[in-house]
């Protein structure tokens, strides 16, 4: 059977994956192709890639599963949100609903779209309700027989928070909290009112957070004695006057760009511990309702690390599996994977180990590309010893190899690399490459058998989606890398299942003694990770990387 998942709700992160015998072949999101990040239109490249990739035709499809309901779910919620006065029924909201539903009846939810790109399929189409997708794109990949699910997100058709319990390859739906009770959207509109961008920029109150201190009192917005937590809507949400009830607690809402006060510190600070607490709560009620102590974590609340990494530290699970593409692009997996459960069936349920789940270029396509740009570039027996010791003499480098990771984080295929012992490196790389914001740290990849070493917990983290304290002792062995809390988000990297990279961290443990380096995503802010050679060299040469190795060839500048 060939599944083809995909989400597409014309919000954020449309992505595309293909599934063939209960396996996952292969997944990419739209923004890679597109080069636009975040990019919400319909997966046509994507999906384009999928098919190309597992060299299958549109007509050969057996299921094209999209992870929402079909259309009109969302825009009943919405009225009967209205009716019950959840939602402020204003022109504007009730004009934008109208609108949504309009646009996803007249496309039925991107099946005319796939249609006019791929022409007729004689694969059934399926809706899967959006909070069931993020729940299998959870266990379905977390290897458990059994566990605790937990969804959280801004929103579903009408989710915002879910439960459900994983056994034997079967999910049962434990319970629901509707939208607009979210923490997702708590946590949206706290970002858009320190400055920053919804759905994107959550990374940087997260970042911020720890810089701020304790004391502002959020119990206008939410209730965290309430179990397992109550969102106070008509603070969060803007009605009319935006971000009226934020603006009357706590002064005028940042202009995006302008500088950080201390006041924005501390709401970062407190908005990130009344999620850390949410999510402890939801998950203790998980544990509770399921009887099962495996922890499978999906939805964009999900990729908050920190949080994450408390919940793994706190005891109250004795595993935790958070799927690495959390947010929305990580439901087409789950939908992709629907149609197992059809008649009694199981889910194939096994371990992701990786994320390396995109397209590659082998070096004759590479060096075609650095040919038609007339660059000068030395091939090398050995990129990850060349690599290694250019990063041990503190060069910055990009590093292009193999296939490109499914997911927000760069793990050692698109990425940038650079010294961790260097307490300037940080300075150094966002000034040079990332031209971000100060307070954002920088995370490590580790030698999975020597993570035990520097990181008190975490250490069986390989999508650095979790974070982790940093050894007390270590944390001016690796300044570069660790957090002004003593935190770190560290990727653990096998040898098994990435030899090149995991050799590229052996080699420069044998220059250095330490057995880590500095890891961030391969793109400049604002822009989605490289995908293609030409997006990497566009990349290299827009900015202070020192050289790029991709994939046998070392380009110097
Ligand atoms: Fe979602």
């Amino acid at each position: 059977m060939i599944t083809l998942g995909i989400n597409y709700s014309q919000t954020h992160d449309s992505s595309a994956c293909l599934v063939r015998d209960g396996d996952l072949v292969f997944a990419v999101a739209e923004e890679r192709i597109s080069r636009l990040k975040h990019d919400a239109r319909f997966p046509q490249l994507a999906i384009r890639a999928c098919l190309e990739f597992a060299k299958a035709r549109a007509e050969e499809l057996d299921e094209v599963c999209f992870g929402w309901p079909a259309p009109g779910a969302l825009f009943w919620h919405d009225l009967k949100c209205y009716a019950l006065r959840r939602l402020v029924p204003t022109r504007a909201n009730v004009l934008n609903s109208t609108r949504y539903y309009a646009s996803m009846w007249h496309q039925q939810g991107g099946a005319r779209r796939f249609e006019q790109h791929f022409g007729r399929t004689k694969a059934r189409v399926r809706y899967v309700d959006h909070h069931l997708a993020h729940a299998i794109s959870a266990y379905g990949y977390s290897g458990f027989d059994d566990a605790a699910v937990v969804v959280m997100d801004g929103r579903g058709a009408w989710e915002a928070t879910s439960i459900w319990h994983g056994h034997g390859g079967r999910i049962e739906h434990v319970l629901t909290i509707p939208f607009p009770d979210s923490v997702g959207l708590f946590y949206s509109e706290f970002t858009e009112y320190l400055g920053f961008q919804r759905n994107s920029d959550e990374w940087k109150v997260m970042g911020l957070a720890p810089y701020g201190r304790p004391g502002l009192n959020l119990g206008a917005f939410i209730d965290l004695d309430v179990t397992p937590y109550r969102v106070h809507t008509k603070s969060v949400v803007s009605n009319g006057v935006p971000f009226a009830a934020m603006i009357a607690a706590f002064g005028p809402r940042r202009e995006p760009e302008s500088g950080i006060e201390e006041r924005h510190k501390n709401i970062a600070y407190a908005v990130q511990e009344a999620c850390e607490t949410a999510m402890m709560n939801v998950v203790r009620l998980a544990v509770e309702k399921t009887g099962s102590k495996n922890l499978c974590l999906a939805g964009g609340v999900a990729l908050n690390s920190k949080a994450n990494g408390k919940i793994a530290a706190s005891g109250i699970v004795d595993k935790i599996f958070v799927q690495p593409a959390a947010s929305d692009d990580g439901v087409a997996l789950g939908a992709a994977l629907a149609p197992y459960l059809d008649n009694g069936g199981k889910l194939p349920v096994k371990a992701m180990r990786h994320a390396y789940l995109g397209p590659a270029f082998d070096d004759d396509a590479i060096e075609t590309v650095l040919k038609t740009y007339k660059l000068r570039y030395t091939r090398v027996n050995d990129v990850a010893a060349a690599a290694a010791e250019m990063l041990s003499h503190g060069k910055i480098l990009g590093w292009f190899q193999g296939r490109m990771e499914f997911g927000p984080r760069a793990l050692g295929s698109r990425s940038i690399l650079a010294d961790p012992r260097d307490p300037e490196m940080n300075v150094k790389v966002n000034n040079a490459v990332k031209f971000r914001e100060w307070w954002r740290p920088f995370a490590p990849s580790f030698k999975k058998e020597a993570a035990g070493e520097y990181l008190e917990s975490g250490t069986d983290s390989p999508f650095m989606i979790l974070t982790a304290q940093v050894r007390r002792e270590k944390r001016s062995v690796i300044p570069a890398v660790t957090h002004v809390d003593g935190s770190a988000r560290p990727q653990t990297v096998e040898r098994e299942i990435n030899p090149l990279y995991w050799r590229l961290i052996d080699e420069f443990e044998k220059h250095t003694g330490v057995p880590v380096i500095m890891n961030t995503s391969f793109n400049l802010r604002g822009e989605a990770i490289v995908h293609t050679p030409t997006d990497a060299i566009r990349t290299f040469f827009s900015s202070g990387m020192d050289a790029l190795v991709i994939g046998s060839f070392i380009v110097e500048k």
